[in-house]
């Protein structure tokens, strides 16, 4: 079949690289010229584990071509996946303007009957909207339909999630629309839900809303077992084993960050006040969430009383592993809420580095783990990648002034940590100090 895919961010171009393997013929379009130029030679724009190899191999079978021309990637195609960004505004509301004007451009360049599929976070209602634009804007009598078709992958597995993915939501009021869709999908294996629009946006919101809570509850209760000298690992693998609650995303740490999570909840949030709803266990969500990290920064004030010119090694700035992206990470906030007190701040992290220098200052920025730890007061560790669970623990002991970690993920085992001869202080678990 020939798609066309609009925005080339991590679910645009996971969406169009998959597509271009099952064998359709592909164009990836956006506004940004040099991403374009640099995609056409097999350079990615983000870090994502197996992403070049899927979009140079298809580049060379010619099943995948990019352009920043979307009239091209509209007339190419029968079936248009809008993947452009939808981020928030400064009141929580999404902003739909990108949305806006693509659908503005689908409807000027439609040349034939276009399935407009919005793939990308949007609140419900927004699929009634681009048809209206359509309608609006289109100069003939065209026929099209919409889709809503929302994209569940995660960042650092993104084509694994493509490619298997846990259902597939397809949202959509035309017959003939469904059919070309299921078609689409046909080599996809996973449960096929076929909605309405307006559900198929929803169960976007609902479920990323839904783990975020499941985060912070098991946050929440961490907050409980710390007080009480239970163990927040223990009693997630002692929940997780029934079968309605499940173990995943029940790992304690130091809160959710990225550019799904924080703003799709604000917007969440934002959508039931404007039907009059206030959602409350959405707002303590938010709420937990955002104590998670200040109550990290007060584990690290205790410990070491005075920040002032200490100097604390951070191990991990991503905001999580496997991928270099540092939005709405947790380490920013905590950085410059130390770097307010005057802390001194030594940061590795495998991948994130150079994005993590354009948005942080006065940081030294290390090669390695043990870099960091040379002279260090404590090392902090804020994003679990597998590098660190696999440091030489000795090595990093002998370098630093004294040894102490403050782990937000909790990536070490207490007892060993004492038998090492650190003090360790974790999440949601006894202090060994
Ligand atoms: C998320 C959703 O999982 C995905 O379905 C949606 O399409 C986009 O948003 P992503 O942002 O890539 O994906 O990351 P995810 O792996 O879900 O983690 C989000 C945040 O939650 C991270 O900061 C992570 O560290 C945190 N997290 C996750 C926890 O703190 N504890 C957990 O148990 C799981």
């Amino acid at each position: 079949m020939k798609i066309s895919v609009i925005g080339t961010g991590y679910v645009g171009l996971a969406t169009a690289t998959v597509f271009a393997e099952l064998g359709n013929e592909v164009i990836g379009a956006d506004i940004d010229k040099g991403k374009i130029d640099k995609l056409n030679k097999g350079i990615m724009p983000i870090f994502e584990p197996g992403l070049k190899e899927l979009v140079k191999r298809n580049l060379k079978e010619k099943r995948l071509r990019f352009t920043h021309n979307n009239k091209e990637a509209i007339e190419h195609a029968e079936v248009i996946f809008i993947c452009v960004g939808t981020p928030p505004k400064a009141n929580g509301e999404t902003d739909l303007k990108y949305v806006e004007a693509v659908a503005k451009e689908i409807a000027q360049s439609m040349n034939s009957y276009k399935i407009i599929v919005h793939k990308s976070t949007v609140p419900v209602e927004t699929g009634e909207m681009v048809k209206r634009i359509v309608k609006v804007n289109v100069k003939q009598n065209i026929d099209f339909d919409i889709v809503s078709n929302p994209e569940f992958l995660r960042e650092g597995t993104a084509i694994k999630d493509t490619m298997e993915p846990d259902r597939i939501v397809i949202g959509a009021d035309s017959k003939k629309a469904i059919e070309i869709m299921k078609k689409l999908y046909s080599q996809i294996k996973a449960p096929l839900v076929i909605t309405d629009i307006k559900s198929a946006e929803l169960i976007k919101h609902a479920s990323n809303a839904f783990l975020a809570t499941k985060i912070s509850f098991i946050n929440a209760v961490s907050q409980i077992c710390g007080l009480s000298g239970a163990n927040v690992e223990r009693v997630a693998e002692g929940m997780g084993y029934d079968k309605r609650i499940v173990r995943a995303f029940l790992n304690a740490g130091i809160g959710y960050g990225g550019f799904c999570f924080p703003k799709d909840i604000q917007a969440f949030i934002k959508i039931a006040e404007k039907y009059g709803y206030d959602f409350q266990l959405l707002k303590a969500t938010h709420n937990i969430n955002e104590e998670q990290k200040l109550n990290f920064i007060k584990k690290v004030k205790k410990v070491l009383r005075n920040i002032e010119d200490k100097t604390i090694g951070v191990l991990g700035l991503s905001f999580k592993p496997d991928t270099d992206d540092m939005r709405f990470a947790p380490s920013i906030f905590i950085i410059s809420e130390l770097q307010k007190e005057n802390a001194k701040i030594k940061a590795y992290d495998p991948e994130a580095m150079e994005k993590a220098k354009l948005i942080l200052n006065d940081v030294e920025f290390c090669t390695d783990p043990y870099e960091v730890a040379k002279d260090a007061d404590v090392l902090l560790i804020l994003t679990e990648w597998n590098e660190f669970k696999e440091m030489d623990i000795k090595k990093i002991k002998s370098l630093m002034k004294k040894p102490l970690i403050i782990d937000g993920r909790n990536i070490y085992n207490p007892e060993d940590m004492l038998r090492e001869g650190f003090s360790y202080i974790s999440i949601g678990r006894k202090d060994v100090i």
